[in-house]
């Protein structure tokens, strides 16, 4: 199947995800690749117009995030098929994360034909305990990773010669399902500071799951954590530093 067009595609919160993209499109530049990031609801009609898809995302609690499961599960099914390559950060442990996702776009009639993972920094962790933060890096090897795949990936696209994978399960993830649980159950809430809070609405505009509204009293946007995923993007966004995290946690919604 000759490869032809090639879009990079990513979800990111604070950024770790969205600088591996952007190494490849830019490492890729040659061949002419685009760079985008999901939204919700996303226009599928665009991925007609290209051959081979490079998906990215950060590991939340040992899997994808809902909105790149969601973003995955509402694509349709392509019919002739599609080549994948998909890629995730993660601070200490991808789990299964790329198994059950590759498995998603199998079930889309996409070949899966490259996977990989970059430890980067651990935003949770990083702003959940600033005193560790100089603990989480990019893995030392990332430099030496990120060119070999490129390698990869260019040969595949230039060759066009596309080899079906089918990623691990990784039994031993098994292990960390108490974690993963937990880590799903309990969590943090955010709240604005509204002497901070410069009226901006990027918190709005960042939010792909729509957890950010303009107030109708005041102009300090609503957050509803109904459908939160904690991916600290508005956090990260906020020029103002004025999202922060409550000390209170919650149970979270599902
Ligand atoms: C809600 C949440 C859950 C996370 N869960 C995991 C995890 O289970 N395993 C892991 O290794 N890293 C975990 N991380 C760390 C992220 O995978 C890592 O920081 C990633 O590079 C963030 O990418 P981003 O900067 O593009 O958002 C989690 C981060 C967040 C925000
Ligand atoms: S409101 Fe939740 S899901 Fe939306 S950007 Fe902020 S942390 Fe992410
Ligand atoms: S991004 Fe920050 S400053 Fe801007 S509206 Fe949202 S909370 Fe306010």
């Amino acid at each position: 199947m000759p490869v032809k067009r090639t879009l990079i595609i990513y979800h990111s919160g604070a950024g770790s995800t969205k600088t591996i993209a952007e190494i490849y499109h830019e490492k890729l530049k040659d061949l002419s690749p685009d760079l985008i990031p999901i939204t919700l609801p996303f226009p599928y009609e665009i991925l007609g117009h290209y051959d081979l898809i490079v998906l990215g995302f950060p590991t939340y609690h040992g899997e994808a995030p809902h909105s790149m499961v969601q973003f995955v599960e509402n694509m349709p099914s392509f019919e002739p098929q599609k080549t994948a390559f998909l890629f995730t950060t993660y601070g200490l442990y991808p789990a299964n994360a790329l198994y059950h996702l590759g498995k998603k776009l199998k079930e889309k009639n996409c070949v899966l034909s490259f996977t990989a993972g970059y430890r980067a920094p651990a935003t949770d962790a990083a702003l959940l305990l600033p005193p560790m933060k100089p603990l989480f890096r990019y893995g030392k090897n990332t430099v030496k990773k990120l060119n070999n795949h490129l390698e990869h990936i260019r040969k595949c696209i230039v060759s066009s010669q596309i080899v079906e994978i089918n990623p691990r399960f990784r039994l031993h993830a098994l292990l960390n399902y108490p974690n993963q649980y937990f880590g799903k159950r309990v969590t943090h809430q955010l709240t604005v500071d509204d002497t901070l809070c410069v009226q901006c609405n990027r918190c709005v505009h960042q939010c792909i799951l729509t957890c950010w509204h303009r107030g109708s009293s005041s102009l300090v946007p609503v957050y509803d954590n109904t459908h939160c995923e904690y991916c600290f993007k508005c956090v990260h966004h906020c020029p103002a530093n004025a999202i922060m995290l409550s000390s209170k946690t919650k149970d979270a919604p599902n």
